[in-house]
This record gives C-alpha cells, sequence and structure tokens, in this order.
C-alpha cells in the first residue's frame, strides 16, 4: 500500500497550511457536543462512595456494605482505576457553566473518548455492558434489565470479536476504550480522527500506569473486529469508533497475559473502493477489521511478525547526547501527579537540566531502565514511531534538531540552530512552541506502517504517540515542569525543519519547558 491508501489521502486532505488555515467549516459555537453520553432511565452504580479522594466520598463505610471489598475486581477498585484514567480532577466555574477537566489532556477540552466496563461473575455488579459516566463517577446500565448480553455469552461474543486472544478469553471484566468522532469534529473538521486517536491515547497512558497499582493487568487488544465489539456496546457505528479492548486480570495473571497480538490490520481497502464524501468517516471504516476479511489479516500478519520493521537511514548522525537519568521511578506518586497535572498554558523560555531531560526521555522511551516489568507501558506497536527533539535550551547541549535514539538513550545532531522561530510558526504561532526549552516531534514513516497494518496504522501511530505524550506529561508534571501536547501544526513545514522525506509524516508534537 502507498500514497494511493485512504490514510495517505486523509492525510494530505487534513493538513494545515499557512495558504489555507481558517479555511475551514465554521464552529457553531452556541451549539458544543455534549461531553457526556445520556442513557436516559439507566440504572446508575454510583462510584462515588469508593472516590479516591477522601472529600468525596459520600459514604464512610461503604466498602463494609459490599458483598466482595477485597476482590483484584472490587467496587472501590475500579473507582480508582477509572476516576485515575479519565475521571474529573478539576472543574472551572464560569458564566457559561461549569466545564470539567479530566486527569487525561484532550484537544480543546473536547474529551471523545468513553470506556465501557463488561463484566460477568462479579458480586457486587450485575453482568454485563457498562458505560463510565465521568460527570457523576458511575457506571450506567447500558442495556435495560434483561435486554442486553451477560455473563459468559457476553464474554463468548467479545472474545470472538477480539479473535480468541488469550488475554480476553478467560476475562471475567475487560474495558473498552471508544471515541465519539463528533465531540471533536465539531470543533476541528475532519482534522478530529487524528486528535480523537491522540487524546485516547493520552487516557490510555494513563490506564495503563494505573492497572498496576490496583493490583491488576491488562493487555492492549487493538485487533478486533470493529463492529462486532460495538454492537456488545450498542454505539452508533461510525460516529463512535472503537479503539481498543483491555481484559482485566488479577495481578497474579501477569505472566499469562503479558504476551499476544496487541495490532491487526484493517480489512483490505483499495482507494477507489472507499465510500463517502466525509474524510474522517471514510478513514474510521478504512481502518476497520471486518469479520469476512480475517483469514486474509490473519495471513498477512503471519508473514508480517518474522519481518523487521525498517527505520529509515536517513541521516549521517553527528555525535550525540547521551542521557543519563537519575533511575527515579517517576510513577512512584502517580495519583497525586495525575490529579496535579494541566497542561501548561504558558512556558517562561528558560531551559532545562540534561538530568531533568533525560529523565524524561528515559520514562517516556525506556521505561525498561526506571519502572517494573508489570508496569512497562504496554503499546499497540510503538516501534514505528521516531522522535526529534528541537533543542532551544538544554544544559550542556548546542541548540538544534536532535534524533533520538531510543535504544541508547541519545539524542544525535540533525543539525546546530536555533530554531525557536520555526517552532513557534510550526504550532500555528502558538508561543508555548517557542518559549519551549525543547520541542519532541513524534513521527512516523507512513508508508512503512501502512504497509504493516493497511489503514489502521494510521490509528496506531496516534494512540501511541498519544500514549508516550503523556507518559512524557507525567513525568514532567511530576519534576515540576511545563508541558503541553500541540495537535494543530503546519504539516509540511515539520518536515523542512527536521529534514526528512514526505512519507515521514509529523504525528504530534510536546512542548517541554519551565512554567512561565
Ligand atoms: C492531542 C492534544 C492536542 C493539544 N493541542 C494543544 C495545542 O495545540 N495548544 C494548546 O495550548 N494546548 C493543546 N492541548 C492541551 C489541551 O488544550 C488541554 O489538554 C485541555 O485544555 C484540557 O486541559 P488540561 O490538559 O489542563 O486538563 C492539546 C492536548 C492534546 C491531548
Amino acid at each position: 500500500m502507498t500514497h494511493s491508501s485512504v490514510a495517505w489521502q486523509y492525510h494530505t486532505q487534513t493538513k494545515y497550511a499557512p495558504e489555507t488555515l481558517g479555511q475551514g467549516q465554521d464552529i457553531d459555537w452556541d451549539h458544543p457536543p455534549a461531553q457526556f453520553k445520556h442513557y436516559p432511565g439507566a440504572p446508575q452504580t454510583p462510584l462515588l462512595p469508593y472516590h479516591p479522594l477522601e472529600k468525596l466520598r459520600n459514604e464512610e463505610d461503604a466498602a463494609q456494605r459490599l458483598n466482595d471489598p477485597d476482590s483484584p475486581l472490587s467496587l472501590p477498585r475500579l473507582s480508582r482505576l477509572l476516576y485515575f484514567t479519565n475521571g474529573i480532577t478539576a472543574i472551572a466555574r464560569s458564566a457559561e457553566g461549569e466545564h470539567f477537566f479530566r486527569a487525561a489532556p484532550s484537544a480543546g477540552a473536547l474529551y471523545p473518548t468513553e470506556l465501557y466496563l463488561l463484566v460477568r461473575r462479579h458480586l457486587d455488579l450485575a453482568d454485563g455492558v457498562y458505560n463510565y459516566n465521568v460527570r457523576n463517577h458511575a457506571l450506567i446500565e447500558v442495556y435495560p434489565k434483561g435486554l442486553g448480553p451477560s455473563g459468559d455469552e457476553l464474554f463468548e461474543r467479545l472474545s470472538a470479536a477480539c479473535l480468541n486472544h488469550r488475554a480476553v478469553r478467560d476475562a471475567d471484566a475487560a474495558l473498552v476504550a471508544t471515541a465519539v468522532y463528533w465531540r471533536s469534529a465539531w470543533r476541528y473538521g475532519p482534522r478530529a480522527f487524528r486528535r480523537c486517536m491522540l487524546d485516547t491515547g493520552h487516557v490510555l497512558g494513563n490506564l495503563d500506569l494505573a492497572v498496576p497499582r490496583q493490583g491488576l493487568c491488562t493487555f492492549a487488544v487493538g485487533g478486533c473486529v470493529d463492529d462486532e465489539v460495538a454492537d456488545l456496546l450498542a454505539i452508533p457505528h461510525g460516529q463512535e469508533g472503537v479503539i481498543g479492548v483491555f481484559p482485566l486480570h488479577s495481578h497474579d495473571a501477569f505472566e499469562r497475559v503479558r504476551r499476544g497480538t496487541a495490532a491487526l490490520a484493517s480489512s483490505p481497502l483499495k482507494l477507489e473502493d472507499a465510500r463517502g464524501e466525509d474524510p474522517l468517516r471514510r478513514l474510521h471504516e478504512a481502518t476497520c477489521i471486518r469479520r469476512e476479511d480475517l483469514a486474509a489479516i490473519r495471513a498477512a500478519a503471519g508473514v508480517d511478525a518474522g519481518a523487521d520493521y525498517k527505520i529509515s537511514q536517513k541521516h549521517e548522525f553527528r555525535a550525540g547526547v547521551k542521557l543519563s537519568p537519575s533511575g527515579a521511578d517517576l510513577a512512584a506518586d502517580l495519583e497525586h501527579t495525575i490529579l496535579r497535572r494541566r497542561s501548561t498554558r504558558q512556558l517562561s523560555g528558560e531551559g532545562l537540566t540534561l538530568r531533568e531531560l533525560s529523565d524524561v526521555m528515559a520514562f517516556a522511551y525506556r521505561p525498561d531502565l526506571v519502572s517494573p516489568e508489570d508496569a512497562l507501558p504496554r503499546y499497540f506497536d510503538s516501534g514505528m514511531l521516531e522522535t526529534f527533539v528541537v533543542v532551544h535550551d538544554v544544559q550542556g547541549m548546542e541548540p538544534g534538531v536532535y534524533y533520538l535514539a531510543p535504544r541508547q538513550l541519545e539524542l544525535r545532531l540533525v543539525k546546530h540552530g536555533v530554531f525557536r522561530g520555526e517552532t513557534h510558526h510550526i504550532a500555528l504561532g502558538q508561543d508555548l512552541a517557542r518559549d519551549a526549552a525543547c520541542v519532541m516531534f513524534h513521527t512516523a514513516d507512513l508508508t512503512s506502517a501502512l504497509e504493516r497494518y493497511g489503514n489502521r496504522a494510521y490509528r496506531y501511530l496516534h494512540l501511541d504517540a498519544g500514549h508516550i505524550g503523556q507518559r512524557v506529561n507525567l513525568a514532567a508534571i511530576r519534576l515540576g515542569l511545563g508541558v503541553s501536547g500541540i495537535g494543530g501544526f503546519f504539516d509540511d513545514a515539520v518536515n523542512q525543519l527536521l529534514d526528512v522525506p514526505e512519507r515521514e509524516l509529523c504525528v504530534y508534537i510536546t512542548c517541554l519547558g519551565r512554567p512561565g
């Protein structure tokens, strides 16, 4: 698959360029999308009684009344897991009303990500499918009593939809992440698909870190028959996309659950066979896996498994700077870090120490150096991503463009220079990118990625970049630094600055520095 794929077409159509910026759709400011899903009249199981913040708990001894307060999947643990993954951590009140900020950042604070919990054999939750209602910190039953799939039938269907993935087969609980496209598309138009995936990647970054801290383990199952999972969740096809399935097991199952296939290719689709006018909807359809194509997808996966993914050798790198992290586990105080995390609105222009940069980079790119094995991130296929760091002001480093060699944890020089003006321009004139101490560019060779996973690669790239971005965020916040993702940028200008060919695209940008 080459440039003549739906993903390439979408990417090209949704590039920002100085000549066309602002020519997109009009935003209907009077009718913003609903931030939460509504299930009128549906029964709710409140998680508030077990809220991790003491001041929010409304029943002192609620846990005492549970049938099974100490089980691995007890309501208090689920409450903490969901809260630190995607719960409300701040409320802004204004004349327009209340605005809720979450554990994970979101482009434009539009929060397209939804989480669903599927359970069976739980002593305090009826078998079935629940939507995590972020607003009320509650689980809402998606189906009217007795009408939805439940018990073994529910998990057999989930497992079948996940191609009998070993981590899903015998699970008694699973989370499913989805993205409600319109929430983001309302503001960002077709480019919202990128942001929905990036946003959800951030949520998954939280989930991944929170899971072991609740005595659980999981696996990121990205290869599933989308429509079958969507049917189980009773979500509108095409409007709310299934992102991944995350079976929840007791930590004891770690060795059994840790292996497996995280990502599968989408159904083969020729560009000329893609239907629909709306680029976002077309891309969504093109990234799906359909049951009738499973044999072809599996065969392709078998062939690919042995092949080494080629990272392009485009630069004759000059001497690099070895990063030397302190070895501190920046997740040690995760819950407090998530509670304190906000995207930095203004950076000061001051520099970072090399140790600070090293710690952040190690947490994001070499977690094996600083985290226990059961706390390592589960990406879909982060090996497809590369990282460039444009250094404005880091102690002991010449300003310039660097390429990260992750295995060596080394930043290798691409070119010297002070590029504050260039990063400012690239980020649509946002001062954050000028005043950062360094700007990280997450890039990928899209053509190679598409050869591996078909159009679905476009999802994985953005999800994993968001996931890495969240690790950068949390590491930075833990160290008292300033940090913000940048989802709006002039795509082609990034290639010029980094000296990378067109087939390599910028997936995401993160600015790191000192708060202003
Ligand atoms: C994918 C993504 C893209 C973002 N892009 C920008 C951006 O271009 N400029 C900016 O100032 N903030 C950006 N942000 C930060 C959001 O504005 C911020 O997350 C949101 O307002 C919620 O606030 P909080 O992160 O402090 O909770 C981005 C966040 C994400 C996850």
